[in-house]
């Protein structure tokens, strides 16, 4: 059977409503569509949370600067509402641009701390756009559970941050990053990775590996990111906008010895037009 699709926010909330009026929990994906293995991860893991999953997919604009690539970002509709069906999805929002942002729209959502480093300096207003529109989707579908992959990882805090300091009313929940057989995570964008660029990308996250087992055999943080970032140049990477290992919780910069704490190394580095992120816990 097709997928049911939605385009606007009453007729969403109409059938929201009428699962929640029968007493069933309702899961929430939120995606920007191009979905690969690792979105239907998450569906699958709404699906264990919930008796009903609605997933969204709407390519927000704000979240993109001017020089990124909002115009060239995959778009598929059928598609996608085919491989979420195949996953157990019950329903697609999929609303138009007017309806997540009518005339007059003037509201923003800045989360501080946790979006200022790393892609909130490599890619300024990106968290605001992503927080605006989580806000809006998480408002809009008044789900139980939300489940967004670790794979952005500090999307993921951030998000975690302004559910808990805006008091909503919903269970998020991070589902892991799903990765090639050559431990490149899955990811839209990868689709602008030329043939010749594949197995290079691949690198990202071999030498990830192996700065994480210098890491935990108690090596100093400053020189395990100054040999990671090496690796990922003389690999063919150009811009390398990070490679750092901070505070799993808030994102914090840790001291330069040895890791004392729970923590991540986050990663994103330019391959020709694809700009590729990761992480992985330490
Ligand atoms: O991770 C994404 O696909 C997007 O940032 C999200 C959460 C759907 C918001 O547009």
């Amino acid at each position: 059977m097709p997928l049911p699709i939605v385009r606007t926010v009453a007729e969403l909330r109409a059938r929201v409503a009428a699962w929640k009026a029968g007493g069933e929990r309702v899961g929430f994906v939120p995606t920007m569509g191009a979905l690969h293995e690792g979105h239907l991860s998450l569906v699958r893991l709404a699906r264990t949370r919930a008796q009903r999953v609605v997933a969204s997919v709407f390519v927000n604009p704000t979240q993109f600067a001017p020089n990124e690539d909002f115009d060239a970002y995959p778009r598929d509709e059928a598609r996608d509402a085919a491989l979420l069906a195949s996953a157990g999805c019950d329903l697609l929002f999929a609303p138009t641009l007017a309806e997540m942002y009518p005339e007059g729209f003037a509201t923003t959502v800045t989360v501080a701390g946790v979006s200022e480093p790393l892609d909130g300096q490599a890619r300024p207003g990106h968290f605001t756009g992503v927080a605006t529109v989580v806000t809006k989707l998480l408002n809009q579908v008044q789900a139980d559970v939300a489940v967004f992959g670790e794979k952005d990882y500090q999307q993921l805090q951030v998000i975690r941050r302004l559910v808990r300091d805006l008091d909503m009313p919903v269970e998020i929940v991070g589902g892991p990053t799903a990765r090639a057989d050559d431990g490149l995570a899955l990811s839209s964008r990868n689709a602008y990775l030329a043939a010749e660029e594949r197995p290079v990308a691949a690198r990202l996250n071999q030498v990830m590996r192996e700065a994480i087992a210098a890491l935990n055999a108690g090596e100093a943080v400053a020189a395990v990111e100054a040999r990671a970032a090496e690796a990922l140049a003389a690999a063919g990477f150009g811009r390398i906008d990070y490679v750092e290992v901070r505070d799993a919780g808030d994102l914090s910069r840790l001291g330069p010895g040895p890791v004392d704490r729970p923590a991540r190394l986050l990663a994103a580095a330019v391959l020709g037009r694809t700009r590729l992120i990761d992480n992985m816990a330490v």
